[in-house]
């Protein structure tokens, strides 16, 4: 008979490879799997009950809050403040980042930042989804809350990060450094089952992501690069497919697996992109990383920027680590916005 291993099994069996391990990193992984089933159950009975649509509030970022954006952003926020490590989160729903002030919370050695619901425009169309969350210890002193510099972190300091993907099954996938895990969940039961050990991504993929409605606006390199993964070549195997589902973590997934690149170039009139450094681009850099990938901003390595914004965002190429190192060259190459 097959042996099944538990999330909760695993990251206590893993505990002893990270120094100092002291069981307060599963305790917190705890939360986020919780926060993660409770998510679940209501995306599943999305269209049954009032949980689709816009809340009628706008975020930070000036976008349209689904219903379960908020509902996501409350549920992660509670279970993790409910244990007593995180000494505050920020979030892509939250303009500041929220300091948890309660005595319990006191003395908490971890932050979290968090996507709590990525892919909201595909929400209402039951398309996959997911929820994007990154872990680092803070660097303030403990006798006080927690400042912004917690959460100013460059990525190559996460002690932990991962996402869940809600689609035709919900799993979590996370890494602590020691190789990238996934988790699928069985939901007669409500437990996460180790499915995928040591996850590598292929180093050459055949699979490029984009949204190529935006192809006028982009830099001159991407469209050449575009260009290039549609001409015809039987040695390399092109022209490549193109795959886009407008969720990135969905689009992250798939190509993590299959071997594949995902693009959100700057362009013109959005120097930076689209997508969030802190908690969408890093905790998936390190990722694909740990996976044997790559993730850059066209230029640098994405977990060596140092963040000056909580929201700050930047352009982001990430997968199958030949297919960067081309879309890198075509940048150098044609440097032209
Ligand atoms: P979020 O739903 O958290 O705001 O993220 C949306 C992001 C990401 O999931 C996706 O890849 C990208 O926006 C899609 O943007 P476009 O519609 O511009 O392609
Ligand atoms: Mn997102
Ligand atoms: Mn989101």
């Amino acid at each position: 008979m097959t042996k099944l291993t538990t999330l909760g099994e695993y990251v206590i069996l893993k505990q002893h490879e990270y120094p100092h391990a002291t069981g307060e990193l599963s305790q917190l992984f705890g939360a986020l799997r919780l926060a993660a089933k409770v998510v679940n159950r209501e995306i599943n009975k999305a269209g049954l009950v009032d949980i689709t649509g816009a809340s009628g509030l706008e975020n930070i970022q000036g976008e349209q809050q689904q219903k379960l954006d908020v509902y996501a952003n409350d549920t992660f926020k509670a279970a993790l403040l409910a244990r007593g490590l995180v000494a505050g989160m920020a979030s892509e729903e939250e303009v500041d980042f929220v300091a948890f002030n309660e005595a319990h919370t006191a003395g908490g050695k971890y932050v979290v930042l968090i996507d709590p619901l990525d892919g909201s425009s595909n929400i209402d169309v039951n398309v996959s989804i997911g929820a994007i969350f990154s872990i680092y210890r803070r660097v303030s002193s403990p006798d006080g809350p927690v400042q912004l510099e917690d959460f100013l972190q460059p990525g190559n300091r996460q002690v932990a990060a991962g996402y869940v993907i809600f689609g035709s099954s919900t799993m979590m996938v996370y890494t602590t450094g020691n190789g990238v895990h996934g988790f699928t969940f069985d939901p007669s039961i409500g437990v996460f089952y180790l499915s995928h050990e040591n996850i590598r991504t292929p180093e050459e993929g055949l699979i490029y992501s984009v949204n190529e409605g935006n192809y006028v606006k982009f830099p001159e390199g991407v469209k050449k690069y575009i260009k290039y993964c549609q001409e015809m070549d039987p040695d390399s195997k092109r022209p490549y497919t193109s795959r886009y589902i407008g969720s990135l973590v969905a689009d992250f997934h798939r190509n993590l697996l299959k071997g594949g690149i995902y693009m959100y170039p700057s362009y013109a009139n959005a120097p930076t992109g689209k997508l969030r450094l802190l908690y969408e681009c890093n905790p998936l850099a390190w990722l694909v990383e740990q996976a044997g990938g790559k993730a850059t901003d066209g230029n640098r390595r994405i977990l060596d920027i140092e963040p000056t914004e909580l929201h700050q965002r930047t352009p982001f190429y990430i997968g199958s680590k030949a297919m960067v190192d081309k879309v890198e060259w075509f940048l150098h190459e044609y440097p032209q916005q």
